[in-house]
């Protein structure tokens, strides 16, 4: 028999939260410098390594949106996606919907498309060659303002029909959900998805503003929603997926230590979780290191839930999510 995280990372999987900035590895960061011609505060790829110590979520951010500043064309948006994107189907990812932040890029004059454009190309290079799909997610940086998020709606016009879903990311407290309501139900009433990021660092009442306020169909982290066991039973009864990113807690001080995550808890209470990465090139890891880091944790089928789970709570249309199944269950069989 093989080990539960062999057995883990072998699961055909979906990613459901992986903001593509985050998955701007070192080594990649210095080659789009010297390729722009753009300085970058760090001597080494050890050095950057080194600075990724973080003791909360604004911590990260700071260093987050410094990294993003060498990403200035299409084919350096490309190139970036490509990267994970292989990375990804070498951890058996068979589905992925992707996080992109456009105000970090078009607040510093690089255009809406070759952002988009660039992302675009990746994904459909991504399905030639490795049989991996994907969407995209458009977040709004909530540290900004309501209006500058209908500005960017605005801007990304063109490519709605390529754009899955709006997202809310960022500095989480003192940013409540109902800060956006507006430019979410406008989202909605133009036929995108919701997701947003509540209850990473922000309270419970967030989690419940991003369900009564934003209308959400996808919960991102979620993990202070533990707190409050109505609210648990509220998501759990609703079926929402809950997206949880074990090794971007450990990293950003939400727990303290792995073995005091709580995915088995959230399993336990009925919680749709799934197992994701975050920001990968920043939190040590991709999302197989995220299964392995929990493995010791869950029951084989606590594994196997977690891979159900993220093509249920994904936005593929109910066939692609039954085959996603059928293999699923194909390769739990062959593991008996
Ligand atoms: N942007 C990138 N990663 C994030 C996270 N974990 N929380 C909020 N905003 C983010
Ligand atoms: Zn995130």
């Amino acid at each position: 028999m093989i080990d539960p995280a062999t057995f883990a990372a072998g699961l055909p999987k979906a990613e459901l939260h992986l903001h593509i900035e985050g998955s701007l590895e070192p080594e990649l960061m210095f080659a789009l410098a010297k390729r722009n011609g753009v300085a970058i505060p760090f001597a080494s790829v050890e050095e950057v390594r080194a600075a990724y110590e973080f003791s909360n979520l604004q911590d990260f951010l700071d260093i987050y949106y410094r990294g993003a500043d060498v990403l200035r064309t299409e084919r350096d948006f490309t190139d970036l996606a490509t990267a994970y994107f292989n990375r990804a189907a070498a951890d058996t990812v068979r589905h992925a919907e992707i996080f992109f932040d456009p105000q970090t890029h078009t607040d510093r004059g690089v255009p809406m498309a070759a952002v988009i454009e660039g992302l675009l190309a990746a994904m459909a290079q991504a399905e030639a060659a490795h049989g991996l799909t994907s969407r995209l997610i458009l977040c709004f940086l909530r540290h900004l303002d309501e209006e500058a998020a209908f500005a960017t709606l605005t801007a990304a016009g063109p490519w709605l029909d390529r754009i899955a879903a709006v997202g809310l990311d960022s500095s989480e407290v003192g940013n409540p959900p109902e800060k956006f309501a507006r430019v979410f139900a406008r989202a909605g009433d133009m036929g995108l998805r919701r997701v947003a990021h509540a209850g990473e660092e922000g309270p419970p009442a967030y989690v419940a503003q991003a369900l009564d306020t934003l209308r959400i169909d996808r919960l991102d982290h979620g993990n202070r929603a533990m707190e409050d066991p109505l609210l648990v039973a509220r998501l759990a009864r609703s079926g929402m997926a809950l997206t949880v990113c074990p090794l971007s807690n450990l990293k950003l001080c939400v727990v303290d230590r792995i073995d005091a995550h709580p995915i088995r808890a959230m399993l336990r209470a009925g919680l749709r979780a799934t197992i994701n990465s975050d920001d990968p090139a920043y939190f040590g890891g991709y999302v197989n290191d995220n299964f392995r880091a929990i493995a010791p944790q869950l029951t084989r089928d606590d594994l196997i839930a977690l891979a159900r789970n993220s093509f249920l709570g994904s936005f593929l249309d109910d066939a692609a999510v039954a085959d996603h199944l059928a293999g699923l269950d194909a390769y739990a069989a062959a593991h008996a």
